[in-house]
């Protein structure tokens, strides 16, 4: 048993066959993204007593390994599920930290009323995090643009048939060496533009970070990937093609004076922790941004005139990634050939900086977990 700084207590049981350091290494030579996974996983397990009164309980961290649910866990049926996604960082010192894990907590709590799951304390949420990655700390990479991948995520595990919240739920943390998402070298992606298949829609659960929008969303991605296209991009067709978000990041424009704008949330696209961020970092920067609608015409325009310079997509797995072209069967919007453009570049670096220790961090983002 461990008591951890949140003051929530975590039983330990480790692993007694843990990956070795040269099985560790070779993995971590060439991580790639979400193919591998650390030795342990962090659970807390939530139910409701016959008086109907909720609660968290038996926080743990076990080897990681597959997940027994009963054939009729309302996960397996209705999709109540949500997760989350952030990373762990190795500074030059060795030491471990997270970038904003309180907002990703927070986040959670948020998604977590929208598909009537239960809350969860944010010391439950940190502790989990804290624990994995005190138990896995030989996974965490040290490479230029790599860390730990962490995966929170919540699942409704009650045996029932009924349509209606789950009283049993169960919360866990498993954990990810990642390097470049879209894999090798950073460069700009294609980004495909789905005409048929939206994400989400008003009232939806496009705020939320369920699982259920990602399965939506694969239909759109197959089409991408088969046009060549790394990622989708979801318009809201019913507001002159107002540009959403991508399959699994958000999106900036870089105007040519040097202002940012980002498309303004407006309930069916997810608050990116990243965003956030990069809205922070440019104003410290010195540059202005604005949270506004921008179209898929203004896009097109901007691109065609010089009035947008450049285009980035951002997100936890994704980091910053320039976008080169944006296209569909009627559509092509930049050039093969573009590079990275300079201004995407310095807000990574910045960002980056800070998540890796090497800039400073003037806003409190980062907590040392190792
Ligand atoms: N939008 C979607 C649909 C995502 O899946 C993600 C990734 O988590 C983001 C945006 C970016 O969010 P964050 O920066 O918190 O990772
Ligand atoms: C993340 O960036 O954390 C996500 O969840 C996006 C997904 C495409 C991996």
């Amino acid at each position: 048993m461990t008591q951890t700084a949140h003051g929530v207590e975590f039983t330990q049981h480790l692993s007694e066959t843990p990956k070795s350091a040269e099985e560790r290494a070779a993995i971590l030579a060439n991580p790639g993204f979400g193919d591998y996974f650390t030795d342990h996983t962090a659970i807390v397990d939530y139910s409701v007593d016959a008086a109907g009164n909720g609660g968290w309980h038996d926080a743990r961290v076990e080897p990681y390994g597959p997940i027994s649910l009963d054939p009729s866990a309302a996960v397996l049926h209705y999709g109540q599920e949500i997760f989350e996604g952030l990373k762990a960082y190795r500074h030059a010192d060795g030491s471990i930290w997270t970038f904003r894990a309180e907002a990703n907590a927070a986040r959670l709590n948020k998604s977590a009323r929208r598909l009537a799951l239960p809350e969860l304390p944010e010391e439950y949420f940190l502790g989990a995090i804290r624990e994995l990655v005190a138990a896995d700390k030989g996974w965490v990479p040290s490479g230029d643009g790599e860390a730990l991948y962490l995966r929170p995520f919540m699942i409704a595990t009650e045996a029932f048939l009924g349509v209606r919240a789950a009283r049993e739920v169960s919360f866990r943390v498993i954990a990810s060496p990642a390097g470049n998402y879209f894999g090798g070298e950073l460069k700009p992606v294609s980004i495909w533009i789905s005409r048929e298949y939206a994400r989400a829609g008003r009232g939806g659960t496009g705020a939320a970070k369920c699982g259920g929008n990602y399965a939506a969303s694969l239909i759109a991605q197959q089409e991408a990937e088969a046009h060549g296209c790394k990622q989708v991009l979801f318009l809201d067709q019913f507001n002159d093609n107002a540009v959403e978000e991508l399959g699994g990041m958000n999106v900036f424009f870089v105007m040519k004076d040097g202002s940012l704008v980002t498309p303004a949330l407006s309930g069916t696209i997810l608050e990116g922790i990243t965003r956030m961020s990069v809205i922070q970092v440019a104003r410290d920067m010195g540059r202005e941004v604005t949270e506004r609608k921008i179209t898929l015409d203004e896009w097109r325009e901007g691109v065609a005139s010089g009035e947008i310079a450049e285009v980035f997509a951002c997100g936890t797995a994704a980091v910053i990634t320039p976008i080169g072209v944006l296209k569909d069967a009627t559509e092509f919007i930049g050039s093969e050939d573009a590079t990275a453009g300079e201004t995407t570049l310095a807000i990574r670096a910045q960002l980056l900086g800070i998540q890796t220790g090497t800039v400073e961090d003037t806003h409190g983002w980062l907590t040392r977990l190792a």
